[in-house]
């Protein structure tokens, strides 16, 4: 198949054909004619927070659901958190939660493998065991504040590997659980305080949502991911959310989100966070967003609105998630790699209706807020969403071999 249009390369759009061969883009040249596209082509998204549920928490979204959810909204890999029940934190585990997420996934697939305070002494062998076996787990700390104390990690016991380590960052001194609304119990110093303990290693930092955090991060050796919601969304949007507003970590005051907003490129990777509950669990303080179908929209409608550079969101949304993350072939519209292709047409900004999302749940904290949806997905190669169109896909999990 041969596609032609607008292209984002590296920092520059190009009008040229791309030849799709086997999956992978063979050729890309104004010589190349093809399917004209309407719009702009964007590499297809990789989200690397998800949590996907499923398991014994099925009643709050499945895989196959979150996956369908990601592919409408451009997103061509998701990487799944290991705090599922039951938890992931064993080689035996992984493998059963990979085996599982085969049978449903609708775009490609990676898992983060779980430390807590019982594996903490055998994380590297189990991370070698799998990258041997071909898998690519980045190791997901989970957490330094867990309400269950045996998960919980002193912050000082995290030690930085050759394996990137993801850090949800909040000492659990400065935190209350189970308080609506979260942003007065879950402080802020939570998060600056631990990110300020542990930013002298090399760390990748989990949704951060605070100024400080941003500031410490970027003059560190560490990467900083943010979430649409702490970009988007601030205390004040508790009247609008009321006891469904909680979110780890919670939202911020005004100034944090315009901090994060302007200061852009600061940030190496925005991720959704994907954390669907159902909506009595939301009302009774559950914590968490659904967000993977979304992310991608609400941040072309920031570029749509001349908020944020479509550059840099190509990079924080496919280009670095894949070098941060070592998903060769993935992040980038260049010759050798994936056809993973999302196109987004300017003339069609839209305002976000949960009724019109695939989550379980018929939710978002983003109602009414400009999004554009992709009008053609390719993974692969294959169009699987054309307009209103979807066409499931076996998606793979990744392999490093
Ligand atoms: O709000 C959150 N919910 N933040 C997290 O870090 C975890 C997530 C969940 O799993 O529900
Ligand atoms: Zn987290
Ligand atoms: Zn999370």
């Amino acid at each position: 198949m041969n596609i032609y249009g607008k292209i984002l390369m590296q920092n520059k759009i190009v009008t040229a054909g791309i030849k799709i061969e086997d999956g992978r883009i063979e050729k890309i040249s104004k010589q190349i004619d093809g399917k004209r596209i309407k719009g702009l082509i964007m590499p297809a998204g990789i989200d690397v927070h998800v949590h996907l549920r499923d398991f014994e928490e099925s009643h709050k979204e499945t895989i196959k659901n979150g996956t369908i959810s990601a592919l409408n909204g451009g997103i061509c890999l998701v990487v799944d958190q290991p705090n599922t029940r039951p938890f992931i934190d064993s080689e035996d585990r992984y493998l059963e939660r990979v085996r599982y997420a085969r049978k449903f996934i609708s775009v490609d697939y990676s898992l983060n493998i779980g430390l807590t305070r019982k594996n903490l002494d055998e994380i590297n062998e189990i991370v070698s065991g799998l990258k041997n076996r071909g898998f690519n787990p980045a190791i997901g700390e989970i957490f330094l504040q867990h309400d269950n104390p045996e998960y919980q990690i002193p912050a000082e016991r995290l030690k930085d590997t050759e394996h990137l380590s993801t850090i949800h960052a909040e000492l659990p001194e400065f935190v209350e659980s189970n308080r609506i609304p979260n942003f007065r119990f879950r402080m802020r110093e939570a998060e600056i305080k631990a990110v300020e303990m542990l930013s002298g290693k090399h760390f990748y930092f989990c949704h951060i949502s605070t100024k400080d955090s941003i500031e410490i991060i970027s003059k560190s050796n560490c990467y900083a991911e943010t979430t649409p919601h702490h970009l988007l969304l601030d205390e004040s949007h508790y009247a609008v959310l009321r006891e469904k507003v909680n979110v780890n970590p919670p939202l911020r005051t005004p100034e944090d989100r315009d901090f994060i907003m302007n200061n852009f490129f600061m940030v190496d990777v925005v991720a959704s966070d994907h954390a669907p509950h159902t909506l009595m669990e939301k009302e009774a303080g559950a914590s968490g967003y659904p967000g993977v179908e979304t992310l991608y929209p609400l941040l072309m409608g920031q570029v749509f609105y001349g908020k944020l550079n479509i550059f840099d969101v190509a990079e924080k949304i496919a280009e670095n998630p894949a070098r941060i993350f070592g998903f060769r072939g993935y992040g980038r519209i260049e010759e050798g790699n994936y056809a993973n292709l999302a196109t987004f047409d300017f003339s069609h900004v839209e305002k976000i209706r949960a009724e019109r999302l695939h989550f379980m749940h018929e939710w978002t904290p983003f109602e009414g807020f400009p999004g554009i949806f992709p009008h053609t997905v390719i993974l692969r190669g294959e169009i699987v969403k054309e307009g209103e169109n979807i066409t499931e896909f076996s998606g793979r999990v990744f392999s490093n071999l």
